[in-house]
């Protein structure tokens, strides 16, 4: 199991994992980490686990992941931003933990929107953003994250759909290591985004995705539109050519088409 200690020695980042929650086993370190964040955590804190019984994916998914062979980590966010800016976070997390993965790897990824990481056209980060608000102002955001790691067999209903590090970089990987990388690069990120505002962030999505131009479909309650990626609104909706009109989508499950 994870301990606390281990993780900090060596820790680069100064908040990010400072306070640090250790489980075996939980539900979700998303729930934890909401709880926590309820209770006034500092920003920063981070909750991991070997094991979630209940891990949750977008769009009332689940998160399965191997137990003691991944990283399954939230963090607790308190960002001074308007609630207009929340589309974005995402973002900036994919972009942070791209840009991690291939330094640290050397496996090329690639972002799918709103906040996949994927290799080769497989799954290989989750990441689910959960605010919780006070008068219509961010009070917290749960950043959960989910990164295949050293997992070679995946269940029948994801075997096509998902990767790891290991399956793709052909050796196992350190995970406290891993996660140490990972914490200092979203910490790094997050305080230059914050400094510049968060519409930073575009340009360096639109860097590490290969959507834009690709056809796709993107199912929205109940409801698939078809069209052409044209890029990201400044509110970070996906926008879309549909017919010769040009519209931001901010929700909906998204199938690159050929
Ligand atoms: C998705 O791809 O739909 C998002 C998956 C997010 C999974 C992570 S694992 C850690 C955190 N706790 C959860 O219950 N979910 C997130």
């Amino acid at each position: 199991m994870f301990s606390p200690e281990d993780l900090q020695k060596g820790l680069r980042s100064k908040h990010f994992g400072k306070k640090i929650y250790t489980f075996e086993s939980i539900d979700s370190t998303n729930n934890c980490a909401k709880v926590l964040a309820s209770c006034d955590a500092p920003h920063g804190t981070v909750v991991i686990t070997e094991e979630q019984t209940a891990g949750r994916g977008r769009l009332g998914r689940s998160w399965l992941a191997q137990p003691g062979e991944n990283l399954t980590f939230s963090i607790v966010l308190r960002p001074d931003v308007p609630v207009s800016e929340l589309n974005l976070l995402p973002l900036f997390a994919a972009v942070s933990l791209a840009e991690a993965i291939e330094q640290t790897t050397g496996i090329e990824v690639d972002c799918k929107w709103p906040n996949d990481i994927l290799t080769r056209e497989k799954k290989l980060v989750g990441i689910l953003l959960e605010g919780s608000f006070k008068s219509d102002e961010i009070e917290s955001v749960v950043l959960g994250i989910g990164v295949n790691v050293n997992q070679t067999i995946f269940p029948e209903e994801i075997k096509d759909k998902a990767t790891s590090l290991r399956l793709e970089g052909r050796r196992k990987f350190d995970r406290v290591s891993l996660l140490q990388d990972l914490l200092f690069s979203l910490e790094d990120s997050y305080i230059r985004y914050s400094r510049n505002g968060f519409q930073s962030v575009i340009p360096q999505w639109m860097l590490h995705t290969s959507m834009i131009e690709k056809r796709i479909e993107i199912s929205q309650n109940g409801e698939i539109i078809a069209g052409e990626v044209r890029g990201i609104s400044a509110d970070g909706g996906l926008i879309i050519d549909s017919g010769g009109v040009e519209k931001a989508f901010f929700a909906g499950d998204v199938t690159i088409v050929g």
